[in-house]
């Protein structure tokens, strides 16, 4: 099994309906294919991971680099793993902005201006602070706060993540 990172621009043109029927088409598409996921979304950028089996996710990655509702893909790692770090997600989807950005802790001094396939394609620790809060928790944890987030994050799948932020806070059981 491998995890595919990557980067990219979104092309001139891509509208919220475009980008929503793209969301779909990932969620149609990849249960059947054994993937799992995130994608994020702000300020014209995407930054996705892709995991599943090795030529599942090398294939899907060369139609994607050939997609046209996007230009610049850079990948930004390809590593073999043995766990998946987004077994809940088919593919989860995040709308990257302002507001959800000041939710995310540890980013100092990073705003929805820096979300670019060139600052993040050079700052790996800012990728994983991003993805950081929509892997699931290790095997065995059956922490009750970490449950209600993930549950919280599931119901931002197709929504603002301000909402799910919201909810999150709501967690409040030890
Ligand atoms: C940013 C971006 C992310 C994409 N992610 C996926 C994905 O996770 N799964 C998928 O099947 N297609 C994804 N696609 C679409 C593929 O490029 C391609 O259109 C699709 O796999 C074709 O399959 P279909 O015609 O059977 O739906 C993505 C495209 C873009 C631009």
């Amino acid at each position: 099994m491998i995890r595919v990172t990557y980067v990219s621009r979104e092309a001139p043109g891509l509208t919220s309906d475009k980008l929503l029927a793209l969301v779909s088409q990932c969620h149609r598409n990849n249960p059947d294919k054994g993937l799992t996921g995130m994608l994020l979304h702000g300020n014209g950028t995407f930054l996705q991971v892709l995991e599943g089996d090795d030529h599942v996710v090398d294939t899907l990655i060369g139609a994607i680099a050939a997609d046209p509702r996007h230009i610049d893909m850079k990948i930004v790692r390809r590593e073999p793993v043995t766990r998946r770090q987004f077994a809940d997600w088919s593919m989860g989807f995040e709308r990257v902005t302002d507001e959800s950005l000041k939710g995310v802790s540890g980013l100092h001094d990073f705003g929805l201006l820096n979300f670019t396939p060139e600052f993040l394609s050079g700052h790996d620790d800012v990728v994983e602070t991003l993805l950081e809060r929509h892997r699931a928790p290790p095997l065995g944890s059956t922490h009750s706060r970490a449950r209600c987030a993930r549950q919280a994050d599931r119901r931002a799948a197709s929504r603002n993540y301000a909402n799910a932020q919201r909810q999150r806070d709501d967690c409040t059981d030890p």
